[in-house]
């Protein structure tokens, strides 16, 4: 066993080996092979692009492993070659020597020997360099072959990563909230219904007959349970899928999302503001320092300004205003809205994007919402009108997370779900204000929204590799 280790050697032994004759792409471009090892290798991959001339032709292969291609170099007189073999989407081994490279890459592969493994024909979808991205979404299932659905990959991989990092390291339990539950957490009355029941099977449907003998819904957000761990686990986070049947087509929706829910014992609106930054700042830091070549993609094909929204992310402090300054800097504004901003109202989508986009120009905390247009859940104001809240807004996108401090006062949690007329579902609920109640706060992070937001990527239905939206379910 040896113990020392070099970072080198550490990168290395990270990077994938489906087998040890088959060399990853990403260890030839990266540079990570030694003189030797260089003399031989053996990759697979699938053909990006090709081109052939008489003399030399060029075949740029990927193998997801990285988000560059590797360049085959292959001297025609070396081979017997049926081009029509070659085209784009067909599946290749390949042997030969890595050398210097003169194009794009730093390093090319002069090929030896070629094999084709499964060859794709004209028919094969993707033949254009640029598809739109409405077709690319009829072909969910092959756009992985893009380089923009590779990058969406890498990133949400490595966005997924730097979340579990960033709370592990920070002292948080990863738990799971159930998927099937007995409550629509946000009241809005989003949840899709879950039956066992067959309904071409049953003349009068009645949730009695059901598996669990009542109604039940799936998910809409893990907070509930979060909560409950919370109280003894301290701080806690959940991590998973959360559905809503909204049937707004938006291209910030989606029926099924992931769903990020920190939940901690102790902490104050104030201690929550803090703890976002700190988060938001950490893991876009992790997608600037580990995801360059994707970063360069995005910023030349989808969104010029990205660059930007890191440095702001980064280098500048979040603002703070409350729902109250939110909406007097709103009905100031001499812009035309399409619903006219009222205090007492919600701030609606487009309110939320000329705060960002034209007023703040950077991440801005909204807080202390009126209670009548927010969740039972959220800790009631010292004025008895608004609740401690917060949304983060983020320019070009809007909300990217919704939090609050918790009603821990169990005498007014109680009247509030009673006024609400809050069934017995929710007794389990406020039973955990009962005994040893303590203040405590969380929020929700959308993940597809960060991931747009640290991409470019304009519709949500492009970071999710299976989007599921209203009227679509690929
Ligand atoms: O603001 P929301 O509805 O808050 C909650 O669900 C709380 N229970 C969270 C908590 O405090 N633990 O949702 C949280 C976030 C939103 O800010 C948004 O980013 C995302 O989830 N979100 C959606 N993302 C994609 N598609 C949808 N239909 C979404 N609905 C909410
Ligand atoms: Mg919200």
């Amino acid at each position: 066993m040896k113990w020392e280790v070099s970072t080198d050697e550490l990168c290395e032994d990270l990077l994938p080996m489906i087998n040890a004759k088959r060399t990853p792409i990403v260890k030839i471009l990266k540079g990570f092979l030694s003189e030797k090892e260089k003399e031989t290798v053996e990759v697979w991959g699938w053909i990006r692009t090709s081109r052939f001339s008489k003399n030399i032709s060029f075949i740029s292969i990927n193998d997801g492993s990285s988000f560059e291609s590797l360049q085959l170099v292959v001297e025609n007189a070396a081979f017997s070659m049926d081009e029509s073999q070659l085209l784009t989407g067909t599946s290749v081994r390949a042997t030969g020597k890595v050398v210097p490279s003169t194009g794009a890459q730093q390093f090319e592969v002069q090929v030896r020997e070629l094999q084709v493994i499964s060859a794709a024909d004209e028919r094969f979808p993707l033949q254009k360099k640029r598809h739109t991205q409405e077709f690319l979404r009829e072909i969910a299932h092959l756009r992985p072959r893009t380089n923009t659905h590779l990058a969406v990959g890498i990133v949400r991989n490595t966005l997924a990563y730097a979340i579990h990092s960033f709370f592990q390291k920070e002292g948080f339990r990863y738990v799971h909230a159930p998927i099937l539950t007995k409550s629509d957490c946000e009241g809005a009355g989003e949840a899709f219904r879950v039956t066992s029941q067959d309904p071409a099977k049953v003349s009068a449907f009645d949730w009695k007959n059901d598996l669990f003998g009542q109604e039940v819904y799936l998910t809409v957000s893990g907070q509930l349970e979060a909560e409950a761990l919370a109280m003894g686990l301290g701080q806690v986070y959940t991590f998973g899928p959360t559905f809503r049947a909204d049937p707004s087509e938006t291209t910030r929706h989606a029926a099924e999302f992931w769903m990020v829910e920190p939940e901690m014992a102790f902490y104050d609106l104030d201690d929550l503001k803090l703890l976002i930054s700190r988060f938001i700042k950490s893991i876009t830091e992790t997608i600037w320092t580990q995801c360059q070549d994707e970063i360069t993609f995005f910023t030349k094909f989808v969104e010029p300004e990205l660059g930007n929204r890191f440095k702001t992310i980064l280098e500048q402090d979040f603002g703070d205003i409350s729902y109250q300054e939110a909406q007097e800097i709103l009905v100031k504004s001499k812009k035309v809205f399409e619903v006219k901003p009222e205090i007492g109202r919600d701030i609606a989508t487009e309110h939320e994007r000329y705060l960002v986009d034209e007023v703040f120009k950077k991440p801005v905390f909204v807080t202390n919402y009126p209670k009548t247009i927010k969740p039972f859940y959220m800790r009631e104001n010292a004025d008895g009108k608004t609740v401690a809240c917060l949304d983060l807004l983020a320019p070009a996108i809007g909300e990217i997370i919704g939090g609050s401090q918790r009603e821990e006062r169990f005498d007014r949690l109680e009247a509030k779900m009673r006024a609400l007329g809050q069934s017995d579902d929710y007794k389990w609920y406020l039973e955990t204000r009962q005994w040893g109640s303590v203040p405590h706060s969380g929020f929700g992070l959308g993940f597809e929204r960060m991931m747009m937001y640290l991409t470019g990527v304009k519709n949500i239905k492009d970071v999710l590799a299976f989007p599921r939206a209203s009227r679509r379910i690929w």
